[in-house]
């Protein structure tokens, strides 16, 4: 998380800070901040909250044009509270600092300055990386072993971009562990940074993916890389703006789009009576005894619900894992294990890190991404891109039903290599597929109804999402959904577990959201159901058959298959959370506390 850019160029500085910081916002809103250094002056404009408030803040202070560097940050909190002071570019003497990542041994390091006389005043792990550097700096005199000799102290996830007045001219950098992207603009001596293309689009042609352990110095005179092994990649030129197209919100514009951009996640892969991925072939599950997926949140969601269709289907054994456990968990690896990683953004430390065990460990891996270029993807033997388009809302809606999609044609098309699957049963997963756009589609009584539910469904103590089989992951993502964006307290469950403890709390103050589809152990979810209607939970049942047990009910449509009625009830479970949201007045978009793409661990 965090975000940050750069620039170096004759163009207004400001601007071309504040319109990156706006492509980067999605990763931390908790504050954001600019320095600006015209010779060896440096104007810094600071703002607690969202980027708007910087921008009310430099429009106040009518900053000018003629400032040819500056460096940005838009700030998810890690250590110390979202406040001004904590707000970045940090400020040691002379120099200023933006970071993205966590400095894990900043404690030691800002102990032995503050010893050595160096005064803090944020409560930060970055404000060690500027002290560090004028330290070092005193001593030698030279910036350029002082930022090295920087570097080389620091333990953690980190991307730096540090600026100096002892040379006002230029921009040091580093990446360990988050990314930071470094471009050549398209007018003669401009240098730019950021942390993903976004900002750089239009601006730049080429630019390096900056790998681990690289960094350097860039002024006007060009870039000085501090290694050889530099790859020089063409920038995409093609601009995807997200815009809310007359929606309320992005979340809401996202659910409504489902519908058409599954079709381009299905686009050239769904063949007549076949599957087809041109990004690898089947051989690559070739001597692979089992899968293993790595996700985190929603994409741990989908990962959960691709389990049970690989094994369904494909018959390949199938485990699952949340990344941050799997990393420190000693894990075995079996070379015969095909190791897939799931992410929307393609940035989760976690799941990167995850990735990079199992690529050490030499097992084969696929990357399920929706941002081509993100890291992972530059990892990963193998790339399927879900094709969900630029996803704004921090509560991922789209990209869940992308990856689904993707992960069940996958399921498929390993199926129909081993022979697990016959043709006639392939036809009709297949002609269950084509029908997703369909089940994805909003209706507008649906929407209605759950913005009618979502009058009742704000009081009590909690929730419960329960569902089987796939509607299991289905009710974690729905129960996780309502989290995110309502701050109501909601857990999803396997509806037959219910007994086995969380029962207790049934009262006519938990609300029961029961997933139940037709198509799919409807009776054994049926008498979960009456068990918890007789402890007298309130029931929302989310399914195409009347339930005269429950209290309010969201109906769906009769279809012939469980995948279908699955899509379907994930569009009523979004919609539900997000009335919720709106209803209690919270920011849909940028909920509290969280940020899109969680860069650290
Ligand atoms: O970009 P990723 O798919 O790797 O992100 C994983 C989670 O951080 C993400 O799904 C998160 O849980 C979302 N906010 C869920 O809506």
């Amino acid at each position: 998380m965090c975000g940050i850019v750069g620039y170096i160029g004759s163009k207004n500085t400001t601007e071309i800070l504040m319109d990156g910081l706006k492509e980067l916002e999605y990763r931390g809103y908790d504050s954001t901040g600019i320095a600006l250094l015209d010779n060896d002056k440096i104007e810094v404009y600071k703002a607690l909250g969202k980027l708007k408030n910087l921008e009310q803040k430099i429009s106040d202070a009518n900053v000018g044009e003629n400032h040819f560097l500056g460096i940005g940050h838009t700030r998810w909190a890690t250590h110390g509270k979202p406040t001004e002071l904590n707000a970045h570019p940090h400020l040691g003497e002379y120099s200023y600092v933006v970071h993205n990542g966590i400095i894990e041994n900043y404690k030691e390091i800002k102990d032995k300055l503050i010893q050595d006389g160096h005064k803090f005043i944020s409560q930060t792990d970055t404000e060690v990386i500027v002290h560090l550097f004028e330290n070092y700096y005193n001593n030698s005199n030279d910036t350029k072993e002082a930022f090295q000799k920087t570097i080389a102290d620091l333990k953690g996830a980190y991307s730096i971009l540090l600026i100096s007045k002892v040379q006002p001219d230029s921009i040091f950098f580093f990446k360990h562990g988050s990314p930071l992207i470094v471009a050549k603009g398209k007018e003669e001596k401009e240098v730019l940074f950021s942390s993903t293309d976004a900002p750089l689009i239009g601006l730049a042609d080429d630019v390096v993916y900056l790998e681990d352990g690289m960094g350097g110095i860039a002024s006007p005179a060009g870039i000085e890389f501090f290694s050889d092994e530099i790859t020089w990649s063409t920038l995409p030129q093609s601009k995807q703006y997200a815009q809310k197209d007359g929606f309320r919100f992005f979340m809401e514009k996202e659910i409504y789009e489902q519908h058409d951009v599954i079709t381009d996640s299905m686009l050239g892969r769904l063949q007549d009576d076949q599957i087809h991925f041109d990004e690898f072939d089947a051989k690559i599950i070739e001597g692979i005894d089992e899968i293993k997926i790595c996700a985190c949140g929603t994409s741990y969601h989908a990962a959960l619900t691709a389990s049970y269709l690989f094994e369904r289907l494909s018959k390949i054994r199938c485990s699952v894992e949340i990344a941050s456990e799997f990393r420190y968990k000693e894990p075995l690896m079996s070379k015969k294990t095909l190791f897939v990683v799931i992410s929307q953004s393609g940035e989760t430390a976690d799941t990167l890190e995850a990735l990079k065990m199992a690529k050490k460990a030499g097992l084969k891996s696929i990357v399920v991404c929706n941002v081509d270029n993100s890291s992972m993807t530059r990892l990963g033997d193998v790339t399927v891109l879900t094709r969900a388009g630029i996803e704004k809302g921090v509560a991922s809606t789209k990209a869940f039903s992308t990856q689904t999609v993707v992960l069940w044609m996958m399921a498929l098309y390993f199926a129909k290599f081993k022979n697990a699957i016959s043709q006639d049963k392939l036809n009709s997963e297949i002609f269950a597929l084509r029908e997703v756009p369909k089940a994805l589609i909003v209706c507008d009584k649906m929407h209605e109804k759950t913005r009618r539910l979502s009058k009742r469904y704000l009081h009590g103590h909690g929730f419960f999402f329960i569902g089987r089989d796939v509607f299991f992951p289905l009710a974690l993502e729905g129960a996780l959904k309502l989290k995110e964006i309502s701050y109501l307290h909601a857990e999803g469950y396997p509806a037959g577990e219910m007994k086995h403890g969380p029962i207790a709390l049934a009262d006519p103050e938990l609300f029961t959201i029961a997933l139940m589809p037709q198509n799919l152990h409807y009776d054994k979810i049926k008498s979960n159901v009456e068990e918890l209607s007789a402890r007298d939970s309130t029931i929302c049942s989310i399914s195409p058959l009347d339930f005269e047990l429950s209290d309010d009910f969201i109906k769906t449509n009769k279809t012939d298959h469980y995948m279908l009625e699955f899509f379907e009830m994930l569009v009523a479970l979004q919609l539900l959370s997000m009335e919720i949201s709106v209803r209690l007045g919270n920011d849909v978009d940028m909920p509290r506390n969280l940020a899109k793409s969680v860069t650290v661990e």
